[in-house]
């Protein structure tokens, strides 16, 4: 099969959902947990310090640092901050409550499954672990040499779990949770000093078979975590002390050469408008169920303090080129006059393609999710799927995909931290969409849609 033919036969209109049938089967819902039976399981451990660089910055690229000084407590801030339980919510009838986790996930079913490699971490076996998030703990599947980094993450999908309520479209799901959580992971990362490099090629059943991973766990993403912040037991850095000496007895200051140079100094640290800590964001982010219409607006440098964030370039060995693009349904932003804007990716600049109010068509495009309506503006990414496939080949849907995720992570981060709030939204009628946007499938193909502003109460969230 082509990426294209699954693509064109997973597509939402009105005439394939009249046709789809209803329900879930309840009585088979996937567990949201995978454990690995019978393993020792290692307790990471708890309360592990908030990363305080602010989310901002992080989103900007400023690295933060970590006090962990070994494997586990360095694993433990890494996994706690990037994947681990962060909430719980109420189901809407009956007493039951479920979790929420600190990476989104299409429907709450939570395809990924995060399982990393060590080497030289300090205090800690080499090996390869699976994270276990019901328990904030880490399953220890072998010991030895499984790599030649420090640490390694194998993040892995299970299609099945969201198969169970998306069918044939899971698929599509499964690659956007995919890139929600490499940026959770490599954002994480930063916040604590490190940084994280993703690679998406790689022989799938290779590394399936060297991890042992079960046939319904399929590894999609490598993603590497280096840098001095990592706790390791060899090769740390020695400094043998050694101190200036004098050059003479005395030194005249000047006081302008003094200036000067701290004048053309420069500062690691970027202004931000936000000064929320990383690691406070990063647990507290949620979806917005609804948005509160009405007048309440964002401002305009707040919309573009978000896309400068989201928008900034990835490290994975596909990213050079980015292939998706975004178009803004802004319904109500100070100073932007509603409408329909195309963002530029080179030069950040914004568009107007077509003037007036888009609620009724970004809600209804949205398979009439009425909060791409109320949101102050709501967002169609459009992947340019002919030249990801020419790029890498069939692999390259899976990277325009994987894109797609991380711009919707990093969304969902930056307007977090302005107090703002976003939602992804997978479900949308793909061809009213190029319709609406005067799209031919070579020009790109709708991928993912998302909603961002004012957050109405849930109080379902406990
Ligand atoms: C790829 C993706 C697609 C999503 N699609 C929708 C959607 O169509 N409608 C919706 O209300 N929420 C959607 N969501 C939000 C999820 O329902 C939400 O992430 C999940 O319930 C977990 O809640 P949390 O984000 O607050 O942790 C989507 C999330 C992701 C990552």
């Amino acid at each position: 099969m082509t990426w294209r033919e699954y693509h064109d036969a997973t597509k939402h209109s009105v005439e394939s959902l009249r046709g789809a049938r209803n329900g879930l089967d309840w009585a088979n819902m996937p567990d949201p947990f995978r454990h690995y039976e019978g393993v020792p399981v290692l307790d990471l451990p708890a309360g592990p310090p908030c990363p305080d660089t602010p989310a901002l910055d992080v989103l900007r690229g400023v690295a933060g640092s970590t006090p962990a000084r070994e494997g586990g407590e360095f694993l433990s801030q890494l996994l706690f901050y990037s994947a681990a339980i962060s909430a719980v919510k109420r189901v809407s009838f009956g007493g039951q409550t479920y979790a929420l986790r600190v990476n989104p996930s299409s429907g709450n079913l939570h395809p990924t499954e995060f399982h990393f490699r060590t080497r030289g971490l300090k205090d800690w076996t080499d090996g390869l672990y699976h994270y276990r998030p019901s328990s904030h703990m880490a399953e220890q599947r072998a010991r030895g040499d499984f790599t030649a980094e420090p640490l390694e993450f194998v993040l892995t999908s299970i299609a099945w779990r969201e198969a169970w309520k998306y069918r044939s479209r899971a698929y599509r799901y499964c690659l956007l949770d995919m890139g929600h959580a490499w940026q959770a992971l490599a954002l994480a990362a930063r916040a604590m000093g490190c940084e994280a490099v993703a690679t998406g090629s790689f022989p799938d059943h290779d590394v399936a078979q060297s991890c042992r991973l079960p046939e319904d766990e399929w590894p999609l993403l490598l993603v590497s975590i280096c840098g001095n912040a990592i706790p390791r037991d060899a090769a740390e850095t020695v400094w043998y002390g050694g101190e200036a000496n004098r050059l003479s007895d005395e030194i005249v200051p000047y006081p302008l050469i003094d200036g000067i140079h701290e004048a053309t100094c420069l500062r690691a640290v970027m202004p931000s408008s936000s000064a929320r800590p990383f690691g406070e964001v990063a647990r507290t982010r949620r979806s917005a169920v609804d948005y509160q219409g009405g007048s309440l607006t964002m401002s305009r440098e707040q919309l573009a303090t978000i896309l400068d964030a989201a928008t900034r370039p990835l490290a994975a060995d596909f990213a050079a080129e980015p292939f998706v693009q975004l178009c803004l349904y802004v319904h109500r932003v100070a100073g932007l006059e509603p409408g329909l804007y195309r963002h530029g990716r080179e030069s950040g600049e914004l568009e107007l393609v077509q003037a007036g109010d888009q609620r009724t068509a970004a809600a209804g495009l949205s398979l009439g999710q009425d909060m791409a309506g109320n949101a102050c503006v709501a967002f169609s990414m459009i992947a340019d799927l002919e030249r990801a496939t020419r790029a890498h080949g069939d692999r390259g849907y899976r990277y325009a995909h994987f894109e797609a995720g991380a711009i919707g992570h990093r969304l969902y981060l930056a307007a977090e931290a302005l107090g703002l709030r976003g939602t992804g939204i997978g479900a949308f009628y793909d061809d009213a969409v190029h319709r609406y946007l005067n799209l031919t499938p070579e020009q790109g193909q709708v991928v993912y849609h998302f909603a961002l502003g004012h957050p109405a109460p849930d109080n379902r969230l406990i």
